[in-house]
């Protein structure tokens, strides 16, 4: 029987917990297939592309950090809402050749209402406005009034912001990240979301200092190793309601196997085999 072919691209890649997701996946619908890691800098993109478009095995496959925006110019096509995004990070290979599209803003919105349920919001503060921050907002399109966008430079959560109003948010502003701006932004916001890398495994920190946190508020980081990060941990003592990167991962996941497979696994079962590898890799760091 033919095994089918997944990967993920990116660099690095090493740490990704998503081979352990997928094999869960793949065991509870019964699927024969294999889903390993591709690390690869910009200059191996094309030729790693390439050699997937050439293997028939490959149904599709992820792509992480820093590819996500690059290898649109890779694909046959770009589709949905990954267009206005501007960012892929799901490959399905089709008749037609390989499509790129974009999952991570479903994982973000289903993530959220998991968690904080179905609430709308009147400000969000969005921190980093790369793909993932550009995912959130057009995620969060019909659920908030206005939007902060913080980003490190400041361009491109200007740019961002113009987008998001194109796009139907009624109100945006794109900034300069600073402490004082992040504080100043998310005391007047009843959402906070990390989509910058700021606290994860190597980025030690929190992009918004203690004092701009304030009990009620809903915060999402979409970092998840570690599952607690500095934001989380200061929101979860404030009172705030807190939302980890691993329930945006394991949705995510389970948007591909549906575009793969036509089948979905059980988000709790993928959440807990998640947490099985995190587990384990904070007792190995002592
Ligand atoms: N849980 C999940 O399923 C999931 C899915 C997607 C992404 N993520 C995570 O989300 C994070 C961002 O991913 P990405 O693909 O969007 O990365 P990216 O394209 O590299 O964008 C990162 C963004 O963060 C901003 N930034 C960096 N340092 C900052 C700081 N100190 N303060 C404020 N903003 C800062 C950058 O600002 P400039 O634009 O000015 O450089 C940029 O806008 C990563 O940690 C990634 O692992 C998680």
């Amino acid at each position: 029987m033919r095994v089918a072919k997944l990967y993920l691209i990116g660099h690095p890649v090493k740490h990704s917990v998503s081979p352990r997701i997928y094999a869960r996946a793949f065991k509870e619908l019964g699927i024969n297939a294999t889903y390993d890691l591709i690390d690869v800098d910009e200059q191996g993109l094309p030729a790693i592309v390439a050699e997937l478009r050439g293997s028939e095995d490959c149904l599709g496959f992820n792509v992480t950090i820093p590819h996500k925006v690059r290898v649109k110019h890779l694909l046959d096509s770009v589709k949905g809402p990954a267009q206005v995004i501007g960012a892929v990070n799901t490959v399905v290979r089709s008749g037609e050749g390989l499509a790129g599209i974009n999952t991570d803003w479903i994982g973000f919105r289903k993530a959220l209402k998991r968690v904080a349920g179905t609430a709308t919001y009147g400000r969000a503060l969005i921190i980093g406005a790369g793909g993932a921050g550009r995912a959130a907002a057009y995620g969060l399109l019909d659920m908030v009034d206005e939007l902060i966008i913080v980003s490190r430079g400041g361009v491109t959560a200007r740019s961002l912001a113009k987008d998001a109003v194109t796009w139907g948010i009624r109100r945006a502003v794109g900034l300069k990240a600073s402490p004082k701006t992040c504080v100043w932004a998310a005391l007047r916001s009843d959402l906070i979301v990390n989509a910058s890398p700021v606290g994860m495994v190597g980025h030690e920190g929190t992009p918004v200092p203690k004092e701009g946190l304030a009990g009620g508020t809903v915060v999402l980081d979409m970092v998840y190793n570690p599952l607690e990060t500095e934001l989380l941990r200061n929101a979860r003592e404030a009172g705030c309601v807190t939302i980890d990167g691993l329930w945006m991962l394991v949705y995510q996941a389970n948007e591909n196997l549906k575009e793969w497979f036509g089948a979905e696994a059980s988000i709790d079962a993928l959440r807990e085999e998640g947490l099985k590898v995190l587990r384990a890799r904070t007792a190995e760091q002592g």
